[in-house]
């Protein structure tokens, strides 16, 4: 039987993953030693896209002959890739070769006959798969394989953690456990493509675009998946320049501004996918937040999905944290580790309000290895002195120019362990002074807080914004005092080493659990009621209608 392939998704290809695979484990993970030339962002996702348009889904008699269903499939061309998965069903990710053999397949697939009930026509590349004759196509079969699309769970990777042999070991091993793998990448571009059929309805030039933790290095099984309806192709002039004296422009409907205008596309997109998005269920139009958006999920690949609009910006937030993350294998590792650490203690929340948001967590540790010495990670100025012509982007009047070619940056000559990264990580928040310094990737050093927010992270490229406005004074109070407390467990000699007797959390085991927040817990008795009731409200208050906490969109 096919083995169940646990495969690093990233950076680059599948050839990459394959050989990254074969290597003894963690070695790929450790350290800043991996040289192999990395893929540009755009490169990985424009063949990410096209594999994805070669790819169908389809849902399965949960007892299946793989062998039969892959000769079947076959018929309509070469298959390149395969994988099932389970999700209140059973489900396979078909990759042919040829795109064609996707419209080969539908020309064979008939629209269901429901009885009772009537179906609404719609081509899509989700199928279900039924069995003419059940009981002859399964016997003596055995079940697929299924390939894991969720995280792990608490207890297990806990144990996983207290098995490690040394606290780096430990975060490599959380890195590991945590990160998208290959069939879940796979799996995001796919939606994303099921999506754009949907949308191309409308806008039939139109692409669906996947931003967010999804693409840029820093996704955990088990994330949303934020998209874009990217429709610049449409509005791009012809390559043909138009000659002699005439000049040929679209009838247009007008609205007085871009903002309608978003918020009348994603309005009859969030119609498209509640009446006719097959899989697409829970359909919220939440059209008045700062950066409207259509939220939904997509029950067969069981993603909770986020559509915006013109999101430009976050899309090369993503890019350069994607560039941030390949640059040294620590610092994956130590996002990981910190937006666990968040998650456990529940400093971050799915719920939008006060909260600390994993976005300003990576910041946050980016941040933190720019100020390594010698450093860790350059600054975005840095990165944008090493940027040539082609790299240079504006968007709406903001610079977001970076070099986009990774093999350009030198790296970095620090040694430090992640042991130690993760100590100093916790003392030096512990320690930061947020009540008058910003936070800012952009030069690297702390700057005077332009506003009053509890906690000021400059957004790197609308440089006027604070990207953790959200967060209230108990949330940072929150933070400050775990940190402090993480910090000084590490530094206690014997939690910061395998216990002899192998019963006793250490290390990263010891910072998850909730012991970790009993004298954090006592600092929150110590907060009059007051402060708590206040805290609740900013939370209540800040719903996904209102919030500037969801999704980048605002
Ligand atoms: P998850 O918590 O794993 O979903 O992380 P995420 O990075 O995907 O965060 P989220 O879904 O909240 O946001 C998606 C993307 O929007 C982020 O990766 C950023 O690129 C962008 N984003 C999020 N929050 C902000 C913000 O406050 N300001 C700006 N400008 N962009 C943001
Ligand atoms: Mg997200």
């Amino acid at each position: 039987q096919r083995p169940v392939r646990r495969l690093l998704s990233y950076p680059g290809t599948v050839a990459a993953d394959l050989r990254r695979e074969e290597q003894p484990a963690g070695s790929a993970e450790t350290g800043s030693e991996d040289r192999t030339p990395k893929k540009r962002f755009c490169e990985v996702q424009s063949e990410r896209r096209e594999q994805a348009q070669r790819t169908v889904l389809i849902h399965c008699p949960s007892k299946i002959s793989e062998k039969r269903f892959l000769k079947y499939l076959s018929q309509h061309g070469p298959i390149n890739n395969h994988f099932f998965y389970e999700s209140f069903g059973l489900y396979a990710v078909v990759e042919f070769h040829q795109k064609e053999s996707v419209a080969s397949l539908q020309s064979v697939t008939r629209t269901p006959s429901l009885g009772a009930e009537a179906a609404i026509p719609f081509r899509s590349r989700y199928f279900s798969l039924k069995l003419k004759n059940p009981s002859n196509q399964t016997s003596g079969q055995p079940s697929v394989q299924c390939s894991n699309q969720s995280s792990p769970a608490s207890r297990k990777l806990f144990d996983l953690l207290c098995c490690a042999e040394n606290v780096d070991d430990q975060l490599n091993t959380l890195t590991k456990e945590l990160q998208l793998t290959e069939e879940n990448t796979r799996l995001r571009h796919l939606t994303c493509s099921l999506i754009e059929d949907v949308a191309a309805a409308y806008f039939p030039d139109c692409a669906i675009r996947p931003f967010g933790s999804s693409v840029n290095s820093f996704g955990k099984l088990g994330c949303d998946l934020d998209m874009f309806l990217d429709l610049d192709d449409i509005g791009k002039f012809s390559a043909h320049k138009a000659s002699g004296n005439f000049l040929m422009e679209f009838q247009v409907k007008n609205v007085p501004s871009e903002r309608i205008a978003s918020q009348k596309i994603l309005s009859v997109i969030g119609e498209c996918l509640d009446h006719f998005g097959p899989g697409c269920v829970g359909v919220q139009k939440i059209l008045n937040a700062r950066c409207p958006l259509v939220r939904f999920s997509h029950q067969a690949s069981g993603f909770q999905c986020d559509l915006t609009t013109n999101n430009r910006i976050a899309l090369r937030s993503s890019e350069l944290l994607y560039i941030y993350g390949a640059l040294d294998s620590r610092v994956r590792a130590l996002v990981f580790t910190v937006r666990c650490w968040a998650r456990a203690h529940s400093l971050t929340s799915s719920i939008p309000g006060a909260w600390i948001t994993n976005f300003s967590l990576t910041i946050m540790v980016i941040f933190f290895l720019q100020r390594r010495s010698p450093p860790i990670l350059p600054t975005l100025d840095y990165l944008k002195t090493l940027a040539d012509a082609e790299d240079k982007c504006i968007i709406e009047g903001h610079n977001c120019t970076f070099v986009r070619d990774l093999n350009k940056i030198k790296p970095s000559g620090n040694t430090e362990t992640l042991e130690l990264l993760l100590k100093e990580f916790f003392e030096y928040f512990g320690n930061f002074a947020f009540n008058k310094n910003s936070i800012n990737i952009r030069q690297g050093k702390e700057q005077n807080k332009p506003e009053s927010s509890p906690l000021h992270i400059q957004n790197p490229f609308e440089t006027s914004l604070n990207i953790s406005k959200n967060v209230s004074q108990s949330q940072l109070q929150k933070f400050v005092d775990l940190a402090r407390e993480s910090a000084w467990i590490l530094h206690q000699e014997d939690k910061g080493r395998p216990s002899p007797s192998g019963n006793q959390p250490w290390g990263l085991a010891a910072l998850l659990l909730p012991s970790v927040a009993n004298g954090v817990s006592l600092a929150k008795k110590k907060k009059p009621a007051s402060e708590r009731i206040k805290n609740l409200l900013e939370s209540i208050k800040s719903g996904p209608e209102n919030s500037t906490n969801t999704n980048g969109k605002r």
